[in-house]
């Protein structure tokens, strides 16, 4: 860092705008838990940015479930159709098959989105000689979400890239459901729509029965909680239900969107939300996901390439473009060793940069290492919030999320911020949810037919 400081001070300053210490982080805090309050309360509900969704789920697993589930996941890059088998605590069998969504499909019809979903699902089930058989499917559908129950919500609006029409506003498990019938060749009862946060924390508890919270930092970023049902009074039976707790899915990344974070936002956080399809939407998440992260370096990386400080005499078409630095090369760069620079070197070669000056390259690495710690600070600020919320002193979270998966350090940075703030008042401990949105929502599909 000092040696960034010396050599290219203009990207040092640059950087040094984005720190949050800890009195920042410790009113990013006081706001979030005010929103909080104010999404779940029914007189501050429709002015709240973070809504806290009702999802339905009232009971965590038991460890117990088993049986087959099928499972969509839509919500990220890819579409995935899985078969879920959960035979016993420790074995969960998972048989999954992929699909690309091309931006035709997020910005065209939204009934051919689903038409496609369909389409993928019957061809799954063919595969699996699975076309006749009743199976109950849950349904992964990652953006923010009314609901009035738990096979019913209803898209508030999209994010993420997607703006298929006809979707907002409609009840998804609808639509779904249609595009099932519209073929007519298949069996399956669609019982609920989730989201991944809520997959996720059903999927860290079916064996950690402390788990709290479910949180997401991949191409989006949110986190869903256990409430006390008698505080969710978006609920119709919040004062007499006899189920102690409601999981709440906050929808934190549109936290920001009244400008309560723009005294920690900088400029370039204002251009790529700018750029974005959602402008002045989820202003948190711009701050945090997987896919803006890469944007953020690539317009301070160009700026400083304009001035001339760093690459010079070099010109990259490549990097002028929107979207060209991926968040991934981020997660490469931060992988190589102390004072080597070998992933540097071949992402930037893989941008048209082709250089062997390693204090260009360290420099580049630090503006990677700005960003992701920003990131790492405000998610540790939305998990602090959450737990002090909740007031208990012992859980575990659940985690998932491109960004958290694979980045070399996000764990370490959100231990060590968690930790600073939390400062030895809350035992906890950070879980990598294998494939909640899968598993999540089979537990979600069997717990249902319990019931
Ligand atoms: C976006 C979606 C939210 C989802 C998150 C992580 O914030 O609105 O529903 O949980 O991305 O995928």
């Amino acid at each position: 860092m000092d040696e960034v400081r010396t050599l290219y001070p203009d990207a040092y300053k640059i950087c040094q705008q984005f720190e949050i210490d800890q009195h920042k982080m410790e009113e990013i805090i006081l706001r979030m838990t005010r929103e909080i309050s104010m999404g779940l309360a029914k007189d501050t509900h429709s002015r709240a940015t973070i809504k806290c969704f009702v999802t339905y789920v009232q009971d965590l697993p038991t460890g117990r479930e088993r049986g087959r589930y099928l499972a969509l996941d839509l919500g990220g890059t890819n579409f995935r159709v899985l078969l879920v088998t959960l035979e016993s605590e420790s074995t969960v069998n998972i048989d999954g098959k992929t699909y690309g969504i091309s931006k035709e499909l997020m910005e065209g019809s939204g009934v051919k989105l689903f038409d496609f979903i369909a389409q993928c699902l019957s061809d799954f089930c063919k595969d699996h000689k699975l076309e006749n058989a009743n199976l109950s499917l849950g349904f992964t559908f990652s953006f923010p979400c009314k609901q009035l129950g738990i096979d019913n919500g209803t898209l508030v609006a999209w994010t993420k890239g997607f703006k298929a029409d006809g979707v907002v506003n409609k009840n998804v498990v609808e639509l779904l459901r249609e595009a099932i019938t519209r073929r007519g060749d298949l069996k399956v009862q669609v019982v609920a729509i989730l989201n991944d946060t809520t997959g996720t924390l059903m999927s860290c508890a079916f064996t950690r029965q402390n788990c709290k919270i479910g949180m997401i930092v991949g191409t989006g970023s949110n986190a869903c909680y256990v409430e006390k049902t008698s505080n969710v009074e978006m609920f119709p039976g919040y004062q007499n239900s006899p189920k102690p707790h409601m999981i709440i899915n906050c929808e934190w990344g549109a936290f920001g969107d009244n400008g309560v974070l723009d005294f920690v936002r900088t400029r370039y956080d204002v251009e790529v939300d700018s750029h974005s399809m959602n402008p002045k939407k989820q202003i948190y998440e711009k701050c945090i996901s997987g896919m803006y992260m890469g944007e953020l370096v690539r317009y301070i990386l160009v700026e400083l390439m304009d001035r001339d400080v760093i690459f010079k005499g070099v010109k990259s078409q490549t990097l002028q473009q929107r979207g060209k630095f991926d968040t991934r090369f981020i997660t490469e760069i931060e992988s190589d060793e102390p004072g080597k620079f070998r992933n540097a070197a071949m992402v930037m070669d893989n941008l048209g940069i082709r250089t062997s000056n390693e204090k260009d390259l360290m420099c580049l690495r630090y503006i990677c290492e700005t960003i992701s710690t920003r990131s790492a600070k405000l998610a540790a600020c939305g998990l602090v919030c959450l737990i002090r919320k909740m007031n208990v002193k012992d859980l575990a979270v659940g985690i998932d999320g491109s960004v958290y998966r694979f980045h070399p350090h996000y764990h370490r940075l959100l231990m060590q911020n968690m930790n600073l703030l939390l400062n030895g008042t809350v035992r906890f401990e950070l879980v990598l949810s294998e494939d909640g949105s899968g598993r999540g929502a089979a537990l979600i599909a069997a717990v249902c037919a319990k019931d």
